[in-house]
């Protein structure tokens, strides 16, 4: 079986020596992060059984790291297939004599095990091939559904005006981004019961860009099994990659399983994963019309998920609505004042937030202070009133991914005030809410609970107002009384998390 052990470490060389010649720049630039051998072969030991006549469909296969791992897999289980076909989809001619180097290996290795092996690689553009097989169903090139596609896509935005994206919206996926593109007609291009494993950012789960990817992946694919990366270097380690990633595998099928997989591996340390199962509709929560993928990795997140599903009600039912902040201040530049002057009124940034309160003005920010109130900036204000704030962006290393403040009327004297672009805002449809609604629902967002909460589900440092929009709330009449202990400032972490219990607890 020297064959075998050969062919991994073979395309482990090739996607060193690629590395070496690139630079980080330019594979970024052209999506192109090579996958590790041992990451490989994890996601080929994730397939479940092999049928006799296997059809492997690996879209950007690089120099073929994916595909040989998967046929080294098959060929070694004891239930082995009779053939495997291989398609393999690479537009970057530069990696073709890598990737035409490793369909040999793959064909030696499959000679020791008696397996027949076809590989065919196709230097084509994934997504026109796709759409234009897809497009013709029945009479489409045959060959071109398979039983296993494996899957590490290139991860770039698709432009807006873009052909690609035209033809995308044609079949039918609106995505910006391509390997979102990728997963979606791989999964289409699967016979039924044909599975897929891929690793991608973890984006896809929760982000309102990828709501539709979702929901027709999920209508699609049955979710059996979830791998997240402790530490979002690991993954890519010598490629400095930076998106948080995870690899996921699917059967294509109608009814979606009980449980689903969970593990967690610090690195591709795979052996030392822990894992546990999750009821499907833990992960994906029913009737959720976003369909978020809640990553739920260990018992702690399964009690937050239980701690919160007591939590019941829509922001629609607080009569509250939550907007990003209006005022863009490169785009209103001309209006902005460094300081408080005649004609102006306060303009409120996150460096303006302390203590769970808006402190304005702040003396010592660079950030301008207020913001001429005239016809041209009539829209970019608000009326004064109690609104409860969040920052919109968190450093990675802040202790808090959501941080929240009110502003309170009775301590910024003003009739008009601007948030910026870089907070979300809650408010009654447009208005200021009461002064206790408005410090319960303050002090909510910044319990540990919810702080728990938001990360599960959240891959990302960013705080969108549509996360915080589909989030449940507790009742009315517990955030007031909430409210009614907060002061004119926060408490510390502790107190808050315990009026929450008191307040909200099972007898609350
Ligand atoms: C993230 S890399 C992964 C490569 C390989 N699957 C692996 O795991 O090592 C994605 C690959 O897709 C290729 N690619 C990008 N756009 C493509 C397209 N439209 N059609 C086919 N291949 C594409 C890139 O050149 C790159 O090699």
């Amino acid at each position: 079986m020297k064959q075998e052990a050969d062919i991994l470490l073979r395309v482990e060389k090739a996607r060193k020596l690629l590395n070496g010649n690139t630079s980080r720049k330019k594979r970024s630039e052209i999506g192109q992060f090579l996958t590790p051998a041992p990451i490989a072969s994890f996601m080929a030991s994730l397939y479940g059984r092999t049928c006799d006549n296997v059809r492997v469909l690996d879209a950007g296969a690089g120099a073929g790291a994916l595909l040989a791992a998967l046929v080294r897999e098959l060929s070694l289980r004891a239930e082995r297939p009779k053939s495997i076909m291989v398609t393999a989809y690479e537009n970057d001619t530069k990696l073709l004599p890598y990737l035409e180097k490793t369909m040999v290996l793959c064909r030696n290795t499959c000679s020791e095990t008696n397996i027949v092996f076809d590989g065919v690689v196709l230097c084509e553009d994934f997504i026109s091939n796709a759409v234009a097989d897809l497009d013709n169903g029945l009479f489409s090139r045959s060959g071109n559904r398979f039983t296993h596609a494996i899957l590490n896509p290139p991860y770039k935005k698709i432009n807006g005006e873009s052909s690609v994206r035209k033809r995308l919206n044609a079949a039918g996926l609106e995505t910006s981004n391509l390997y979102a593109a990728f997963v979606w007609l791989a999964s289409q291009l699967l016979l039924p019961g044909g599975e897929i494993v891929a690793i991608t950012p973890r984006s896809f789960c929760n982000g309102p860009y990828f709501r539709r990817f979702r929901k027709s992946f999920l209508n699609l694919i049955n979710l059996r099994r979830i791998h997240l990366f402790e530490s979002r270097k690991e993954a890519f380690a010598d490629d400095s990659v930076l998106q948080e990633n995870i690899i996921f595998h699917g059967i294509r099928g109608q009814r979606q399983p009980k449980l689903v997989t969970i593990s967690v591996s610090k690195g591709p340390d795979f052996a030392n994963a822990t894992q546990r199962e999750i009821p499907f509709e833990k992960v994906v929560l029913p009737g959720d019309r976003d369909a978020f993928i809640h990553l739920i990795d260990d018992d702690e997140g399964k009690q937050i998920m239980e701690r919160m599903s007591r939590f019941k009600t829509p922001l629609i039912k607080l009569g509250l609505e939550v907007s990003t902040g209006r005022v863009v201040d490169f785009r209103s530049r001309k209006y902005l004042r460094q300081n408080q002057e005649r004609g102006t009124v306060p303009l409120v940034y996150p460096c303006h937030f302390d203590k769970g309160f808006v402190r304005w003005p702040q003396p010592n920010t660079k950030k301008p202070n207020a913001i001429v109130c005239s016809d041209q900036t009539q829209d970019l204000l608000v009326k004064s009133g109690h609104y409860v704030l969040t920052k919109r962006f968190s450093a990675k290393e802040e202790r808090r991914r959501v941080v929240s403040v009110v502003y309170d009327p009775d301590q910024i004297k003003a009739e008009l005030v601007g948030f910026e672009n870089h907070l979300n805002y809650f408010h009654a449809r447009g208005k200021g809410m009461p002064s206790d609604l408005a410090k319960g629902l303050s002090a909510f967002l910044n319990s540990t609970l919810f702080d728990r909460y938001f990360r599960l589900f959240s891959g990302h440092t960013q705080v969108n107002s549509t996360d915080l929009r589909k989030v449940s709330y507790p009742p009315s009449e517990q955030l007031y009384r909430i409210g009614k202990r907060i002061g004119e400032s926060i408490p510390d972490q502790e107190t808050i998390d315990d009026i929450l219990e008191q307040e909200c607890g099972e007898d609350g």
